[in-house]
């Protein structure tokens, strides 16, 4: 019999690597086999190109020290909008076939995402409707904002294996980009750095991409909870960001992708009343970035700070320092003084939804406990959409706004 019979190929991450015109396809196996992916234009003869990576060891930490191979191989030279066809594996095994559009690298085009945070194996409330929209060609990237499974390393990271099974059926058709979250955190997030592939040197733990008229900033809230794998952390993340924002703040890049957007884990501000990080409206990622300068210095002239991991939706006010800066009292969001935040960490998991405190401080502008996730449209370079889907109502959009900016940064603040 075929030695294919000893390989199982279980994962397909679909990640973009921040290079225009190139995609990343990730998978696991669980024998040494090549790693290849086979792909060509929808629509024409399947398969007539070939393009070839590497697979690295992941020895996962737990007990049984189970052994994976995780095959990388990058797609170059993607027709910008084109929809190919692919599937991946090795002549010892393929995948299903799957379909994806190469991102467009036009910087007017107009990107439609879902965002959220805290989906789970179990209780994975969202993931169908997640599934089918994406599958429909509703969005052009995923933003997955920290934990995952509940949690990866669990059952010897079995429960790593099922949730990328479960997250296939988005991420093998649209580019699923992600930051880490506290239940990233075991073996020093070593489940988390390996299953993804994001754009840089990171392991994904923090990176910055475009797409259309939005340069996105991905970066861990936990370098400053998780301080046993090393403060270098914490200060190589933030040289970084200083240099990237500065990059991203040039002017000949501000005025072609105006729209700066960051997303982590561990939200600034909530109102959730769950003896977590926000239950005294005084967030520790708030207070020590504060320390750090983080929200005054480097986070100068962020348009939109996207957040999780309170199992809630909450949209905020513009607020900066704990004070809101609404545009005027009818157009809070047109021409905003501030950042706008949105905390979306209600995607569905085993720890279920959140309570919020009843009395909320006055930069909270809509709150709700229904399981559901965020699609955002960044439209051109002055208006952004951003709307809440609720799963417990069957998809109904329960909140939804647009934020406007005729001008950007620091100094459209004042
Ligand atoms: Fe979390």
């Amino acid at each position: 019999q075929s030695s294919s019979i000893y390989i199982t190929l279980t994962i397909i991450g679909f990640f973009f690597t921040g290079v225009p015109g190139s995609m990343v396809v990730t998978w696991t196996t669980f024998n040494k086999t090549e790693s290849k992916v086979e792909y060509s234009f929808l629509g024409g003869r399947h398969f007539e190109m070939t393009a070839n990576g590497d697979a690295t060891l992941f020895v996962d930490s737990g007990e049984e020290q189970r052994h994976m191979y995780i095959h990388r191989v990058t797609l170059t030279g993607l027709k910008p909008a084109a929809a190919y066809v692919y599937h991946c594996g090795s002549d010892k095994g393929w995948s299903d076939a799957f379909f994806f559009a190469a991102l467009n690298d036009s910087t007017n085009f107009s990107p439609r995402f879902a965002l959220y945070g805290d989906l789970g194996n179990e209780n994975p409330q969202s993931l169908a409707r997640l599934q089918k929209e994406t599958q429909l060609g509703m969005y052009d990237a995923i933003l997955h904002i920290g934990d995952f499974a509940y949690d990866m390393h669990e059952d010897n990271a079995r429960i790593g294996d099922e949730f990328m099974r479960q997250i296939e059926s988005i991420a093998a058709y649209v580019p699923y980009m992600t930051c880490p979250g506290n239940h990233e955190a075991t073996y020093n997030f070593s489940n988390y750095r390996n299953r993804f592939t994001m754009p840089g040197q990171t392991e994904s733990l923090w990176y910055s991409w475009n797409l259309g008229s939005a340069h996105i900033i991905s970066f861990s809230t936990e370098v400053y909870f998780y301080l046993e794998f090393g403060l270098e952390l914490l200060f190589k993340q933030y040289e970084w960001l200083k240099k990237d924002l500065e990059e991203a703040n040039r002017p000949e890049n501000r005025a072609v992708r105006p729209w700066i957007i960051t997303m982590g884990h561990r939200p600034m501000y909530c109102s959730d009343d769950d003896q977590d990080d926000c239950t005294m409206f005084d967030s520790y990622v708030l207070h020590i970035t504060t320390h750090k300068n983080v929200e005054f210095v480097s986070f100068t002239g962020v348009d939109l700070e996207l957040w999780a991991h309170e199992h809630t939706y909450e949209r905020l006010w513009p607020v900066y320092g704990y004070k809101v800066y609404n545009g005027s009292k009818e157009q809070p969001y047109v021409n905003p003084k501030a950042p706008v935040h949105i905390v979306t960490g209600s995607a569905g998991c085993r720890e279920k939804t959140d309570m919020f405190n009843p009395n909320p401080k006055d930069w909270s502008a809509f709150r709700s406990t229904d399981y559901g996730y965020t699609r955002m449209q960044v439209v051109n370079t002055t208006h952004i959409y951003l709307e809440q889907v609720s799963d417990d109502q069957y998809g109904k959009v329960i909140d939804s706004i647009w934020v406007v900016k005729e001008s950007h940064g620091f100094s459209a603040w004042f």
